[in-house]
């Protein structure tokens, strides 16, 4: 008779100096994960939240632009970093630590290295929530997360169309299999509204909602396609956090409660 060997146990280890770790992600590049992580962050602020930012993208690091950040994170042991902290915000990304315009050139092994330093060497402190911004695909960064971290949920954005819903599919068997909560998916660039108030749908009607009722996950809101989102984001002043009454930020300000009602 054979038997099956027992499913492999990870030991997950926490980040400490926060409540919650939330994985913000997607399966494809260029759908606007690094905006919503970003301004959903600022939006979970604006429930009255101590807030912390991990870019997890090691090879296309985002968050120094995203809010024009500049430091260098500081160490006082020359072991552990000191996030740098911006609107009230602690922050830590690749991109602070090499230049703008250094390509990482790493091999897998060195960027689990990079992850395990960014989650277990740096001094969070006294964060209700820490929002990593994830890489897209489903490769090494996503795995170590999945098996060796501690998180409370992960949130896949996608957009409408049907080519970025089929690597949802995956990202959604991959936290499934490694046993990672999700917590709901997000449809970005869900529309445009036109000077005549109605909304378009360029890229497809309803193919998030329908991928998450086909998985039975929970469908968290529609972001449209607004040029105020892409300014902010280019300035590096986040529209949740400069204008939070943006109707747009409205709109992250409600997806933000929702996620933050489904942790607590
Ligand atoms: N809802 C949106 N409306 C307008 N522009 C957006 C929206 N979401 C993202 N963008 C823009 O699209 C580009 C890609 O977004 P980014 O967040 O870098 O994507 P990803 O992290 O998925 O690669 C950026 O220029 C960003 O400002
Ligand atoms: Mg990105």
């Amino acid at each position: 008779m054979s038997q099956k060997p027992p499913p492999k146990q990870f030991i997950k280890t926490p980040i400490s100096g926060t409540k919650f770790t939330l994985l913000i992600s997607s399966a494809k590049g260029g759908v606007g994960k690094s905006t919503v992580a970003v301004n959903l962050a600022f939006a979970l602020q604006n429930l009255g939240l101590k807030i912390g930012i991990l870019d997890a993208d090691v090879y296309g690091p985002s968050l120094p632009k995203l809010l024009n950040i500049n430091e260098k994170p500081k160490s006082e042991d020359g072991k552990a970093m000191i996030p740098v902290e911006k609107f009230n915000a602690q922050c830590m990304s690749m991109g602070l630590l090499v230049d703008e315009q250094t390509p990482m050139i790493w091999r897998g092994p060195m960027v689990i290295s990079a992850i395990k330093t960014m989650t277990q060497k740096v001094l969070w402190k006294d964060r209700d929530v820490i929002i990593i911004d994830m890489p897209p695909g489903t490769g090494d960064t996503q795995l170590t997360f999945a098996q060796e971290v501690k998180v409370d949920g992960a949130i896949i954005i996608s957009t409408p169309q049907d080519l970025a819903l089929l690597d949802v599919k995956r990202g959604i068997q991959m936290f499934d299999k490694t046993g990672v909560k999700i917590l709901g998916l997000i449809d970005n660039m869900s529309y445009f509204e036109g000077d005549d108030g109605k909304e378009y749908k360029i890229f497809g009607e309803s193919g998030v909602k329908k991928t998450a009722l086909e998985f039975n996950k929970e469908f968290l809101g529609n972001i449209p396609l607004h040029e105020d989102l892409r300014l902010s984001a280019d300035k590096g002043e986040p529209l949740a956090h400069t204008k939070p009454q943006h109707k747009v930020s409205l709109i992250f300000n409600k997806i933000a409660k929702k996620i933050y009602e489904k942790l607590v």
